[in-house]
């Protein structure tokens, strides 16, 4: 089958720099990729690997320089980008608790195939890469072969006619190792053009048509395998001393038959020399100069070069594991590409169709979540259950003096439990996103064509649903208890909706703080230390009154007082007091916070 060859490279990146802080990631990085072939960036730990796929991949901004991706500029068009990649990041991004056909279906609905569509798709890949047996088991059981797999997999749903692929292999056994070196090699027969990065020589020889090296952001040498070969010279003269305290003198003795500087090695008793001369010719004079020396050689042999000497004749040293260490600052240019801070595009109504559904998809996904942790359900009720019979059973009778007439304590509690129980579960909003953003989750989202707002969506509707569903519970624990609806079925559900639409808005605060901080564990701590206080700092468990002056303040003004007055005066008696100030902050959060979340999300990167 003909494939149609677009003119301009797939691949095509002019002086690309990013920067992290005081570490120059890429430091000019020019490259070219041809339209099906298999291109390899090979390069140490650290070289900037990583970061020149993200930016390929409209993951990441470039500071300087422009990259395109099949005559599409990554910055300016980055959508038409997300249409024709595929990408399988550097670490598995595939969703712990859902099953490997769960994960399939799931990115093919986001890649916009139909329901069935992306059944069908997923039963092949699944087929296809060896995992029908594991498919219906959670991808959290599988192994990182599989995983990786999976992950590959969820790449290739629509058929990428680019596909990226950072270092696939790395951390695998063998016979995993060999499973990807036959997709990849199966990918290029289909006509996929691939940019696969490594730190093993052996797999960019064996895998690739072309090979760039990356060393400290700059390709520093690029051409076919055997080209980088011979740029060492025609050969590599090794020996085997019989002594390594003769090591300096045969160096000596060998460098005046012609050989090179030795590569390091942590052998103190092998010389590896480049051996540019002819071989044959060379090793009976080196042997003869050794010999008249009297240099005790226990091997002596010629070899094609590897890779691994192409390193060390390029960079001087071996690729090495820290390649990462942070390099000086680079003296600051204009930055060239700037996104917009805040740019508001108007989508058309197909666009919000196809985001309706984007959201319905990942809600969905993170409402199986919770399906699928029942244990993190009755954790999130555990806690205000106690508070329940604490306040019921141990406080109530300090507080009911202070009631209004004729109210029962427990009738007062309960909105408020309502409300404290949304807020405390709002960091999990936090915490669930964190963790996406961790596990590579998000990333993946990002490089597809989806709704950008889908995600923030997903999961603040999700946790909206399992707010009513722990609100719907605490009603049940206060009929236990004693507590009664006294407004009537609109009352109480007036209740519910102003509780449940005061939990989104935090949801959404919690958001931002994970796009924030960044990190589960800060952002659950984060909330925390903010949460507690103001809970208890109002209407909560007690009437504000009872609460000294310069307290008083403070929580007549706070939402959550606020909040749980609403909520209480529907329960009570279906009739509203302080809706307005709490419908007021409801909305200021939300209309202040869905843009800030939004606005992160574009520019993470
Ligand atoms: N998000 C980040 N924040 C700070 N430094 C980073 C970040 N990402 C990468 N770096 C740094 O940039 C350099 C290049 O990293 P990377 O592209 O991941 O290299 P590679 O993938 O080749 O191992 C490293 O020094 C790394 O520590
Ligand atoms: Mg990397």
């Amino acid at each position: 089958m003909a494939a149609v060859r677009s003119p301009a490279p797939a691949v095509r990146a002019e002086g690309v720099t990013k920067r992290f802080g005081a570490t120059v990631a890429l430091a000019g990085v020019d490259l070219q990729v041809p339209e099906g072939a298999v291109f390899g960036l090979l390069g140490p730990n650290g070289a900037g690997k990583t970061t020149l796929v993200r930016i390929l991949a409209t993951l990441l901004t470039p500071e300087e320089g422009r990259a395109e991706v099949l005559g599409h500029d990554v910055v300016g068009e980055p959508a038409a980008v997300r249409e024709l990649l595929g990408l399988t990041g550097q670490f598995a991004a595939v969703d712990e608790i859902l099953t490997g056909r769960e994960n399939l279906e799931m990115f093919g609905r986001l890649f916009k195939l139909s329901r069935d569509e992306a059944r069908r798709r997923a039963a092949e890949l699944l087929e296809r890469f060896d995992l029908a047996d594991a498919a219906d088991r959670p991808a959290r059981t599988y192994s990182g072969g599989m995983r990786r797999r999976l992950d590959l997999a969820s790449s290739l749903l629509t058929r990428p006619r680019i596909l990226f692929l950072d270092e696939p292999t790395t951390g695998l056994d063998p016979r995993s190792r060999n499973q990807i070196w036959a997709i990849v090699r199966e990918l290029r027969r289909e006509g996929t053009t691939l940019l696969l990065t490594t730190q093993y020589l052996e797999e960019a020889d064996q895998l690739t048509d072309r090979i760039a090296v990356i060393d400290h952001g700059k390709v520093i040498a690029e051409g076919t395998g055997s080209e980088l070969k011979d740029r060492v010279g025609g050969q590599i003269l090794e020996l085997e001393l019989s002594s390594a305290a003769q090591r300096d003198e045969a160096q000596r003795v060998l460098a005046r038959v012609g050989c090179g500087e030795p590569e390091p090695d942590e052998r103190p008793d092998r010389l590896t020399l480049p051996a540019p001369r002819d071989g044959l010719e060379l090793i009976e004079e080196a042997a003869a100069e050794l010999r008249r020396a009297g240099i005790g050689v226990s091997d002596l042999g010629l070899r094609r070069p590897t890779l691994d000497d192409v390193f060390l004749q390029l960079t001087g040293a071996p690729p090495s594991e820290d390649g990462g260490l942070p390099r000086a600052v680079v003296a600051a240019r204009t930055r060239a590409q700037r996104r917009p801070m805040l740019r508001l595009p108007r989508p058309s109504a197909r666009e919000i169709r196809l985001g309706i559904v984007d959201a319905a998809v990942v809600t969905g996904r993170n409402l199986r979540h919770f399906i699928r942790q029942p244990q993190l359900l009755i954790f999130s009720t555990i806690q205000p259950v106690m508070f329940v019979l604490l306040f019921v059973y141990v406080f109530g009778g300090a507080v009911r003096g202070s009631l209004p007439g004729g109210v029962k304590y427990v009738d007062f509690l309960l909105p408020g439990i309502f409300v404290q129980s949304v807020a405390f579960r709002a960091t999990q909003t936090a915490v669930g996103l964190a963790e996406d953003l961790e596990r590579g989750v998000v990333d993946r989202f990002r490089s597809m064509p989806m709704a950008r707002s889908a995600v923030l969506l997903g999961r603040t509707v999700a946790d909206l649903v399992r707010n009513v569903l722990i609100i719907g519970l605490m009603i049940v624990v206060g009929y236990v208890v004693g507590f009664r609806f006294h407004g009537g079925l609109p009352g109480a559900l007036a209740a519910i909706v102003v509780v449940a639409a005061f939990g989104f808005a935090l949801s959404w605060i919690f958001a931002f703080v994970a796009l924030a901080v960044r990190g589960a564990e800060a952002a659950q701590a984060a909330g925390f230390v903010v949460v507690f206080p103001l809970v208890f700092a109002s209407s909560v468990f007690v009437p504000v009154g009872t609460m000294p002056d310069w307290l008083q303040t403070f929580a007549k003004a706070s939402p959550i007082t606020l909040t749980a007055d609403a909520a209480r005066s529907y329960a009570l008696s279906g009739g509203p007091a302080s809706l307005g100030s709490a419908a007021a902050w409801i909305g200021g959060l939300l209309a202040l916070f869905i843009p800030l979340c939004v606005w992160r999300y574009r520019r993470m990167g």
